[in-house]
């Protein structure tokens, strides 16, 4: 059976998007009384790809972590493929959750299990108590995972535990778990920080074609700044809780970056909306 994943790629016109993410007059206070975003106004299509910039502290992880309720908004509305997402509840809140997938810099994989497996745990939520404990995936599963691994070019490393992978390979099998749940959207939170140059740059092609062939939007926090521009379609700087830069990665200037990190002159919006 072919594992070619690629070939049956269906690649979608950028014309047929819709509206993915939007965050209108959203606010968020953590319990301690930090108020970490005020007032974002934002509005993501499918199939966007989006790096989103800022200094330490800025806010950029709290603007994933409320996109996949990891943390309510507490002011404003934030509505994904047409849910509010806030008024998510239990089964809801897990259906919703596998819609969005997430990739972090230090990839959370179970590092004595092997790529398969770790991909395989993208079906658990679905999967019943016992199957689980004795982790039992059918013939058709383990098929998904094995694409899923094809797709991010490291099919050959299907049955190599994790903690033998590379870096790189590492954050490959994260994001073909992450394809496995055959999510609407992937959020990554700075997923080639513990990267060499020449492997953060691969990484960032994987996200390239991944967001070209299937449409995906994605979400990246991002502190290279170069990366950024090159592999992104559009750029949102965020500083202190605002949006202070929303336009295409391709007419940034260096004035509107200075702006984003140290904010010494007035800001630019860009064309963004
Ligand atoms: N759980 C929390 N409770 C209280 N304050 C928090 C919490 N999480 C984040 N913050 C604060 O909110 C602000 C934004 O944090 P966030 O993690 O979103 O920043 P960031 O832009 O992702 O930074 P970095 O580039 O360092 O990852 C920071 O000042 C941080 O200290
Ligand atoms: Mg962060």
């Amino acid at each position: 059976m072919p594992l070619t994943g690629s070939n049956k790629t269906i690649r979608f016109e950028k014309g047929e998007s819709r509206r993915m993410i939007e965050f209108k007059n959203v606010y968020k206070t953590y319990p301690n009384g930090f108020t970490a975003l005020k007032d974002v106004n934002l509005k993501i299509e499918q199939g966007e790809f989006v790096a989103i910039i800022g200094l330490s502290g800025a806010g950029k992880s709290t603007i994933l972590r409320c996109i996949n309720r990891m943390h309510d908004i507490t002011k404003g509305t934030l509505t994904v493929d047409g849910v509010d997402v806030n008024s998510l509840r239990g089964a809801e809140l897990r259906r919703y959750r596998r819609k969005v997938g997430m990739i972090f810099q230090s990839f959370n994989l179970v590092s004595r299990s092997t790529a398969i497996k770790n991909v395989l745990t993208a079906d658990v939520p679905d999967m019943g108590f016992f199957r689980v404990l004795f982790g039992i995936f059918n013939k058709e599963q383990k098929m998904r995972a094995l694409e899923s691994l094809d797709k991010v070019g490291i099919l050959d490393k299907a049955y190599t535990r994790c903690d033998q992978l590379s870096g790189g390979q590492q954050q490959r099998v994260a994001l073909a778990r992450t394809l496995n749940q055959n999510p609407k959207i992937i959020l990554a939170d700075e997923p080639v920080a513990s990267l060499d140059p020449i492997t953060a740059r691969q990484v960032m092609q994987d996200f390239v074609r991944i967001n070209k062939d299937y449409n995906i939007s994605i979400l990246l926090n991002i502190h290279h700044i170069d990366l950024a521009l090159q592999y992104c379609d559009r750029v949102i700087g965020v500083r202190a809780g605002e949006i202070v830069f929303d336009g295409p990665a391709s007419t940034i200037t260096q004035e509107q970056i200075d702006y984003v990190y140290n904010g010494t002159k007035a800001p630019v919006l860009g064309n963004g909306e």
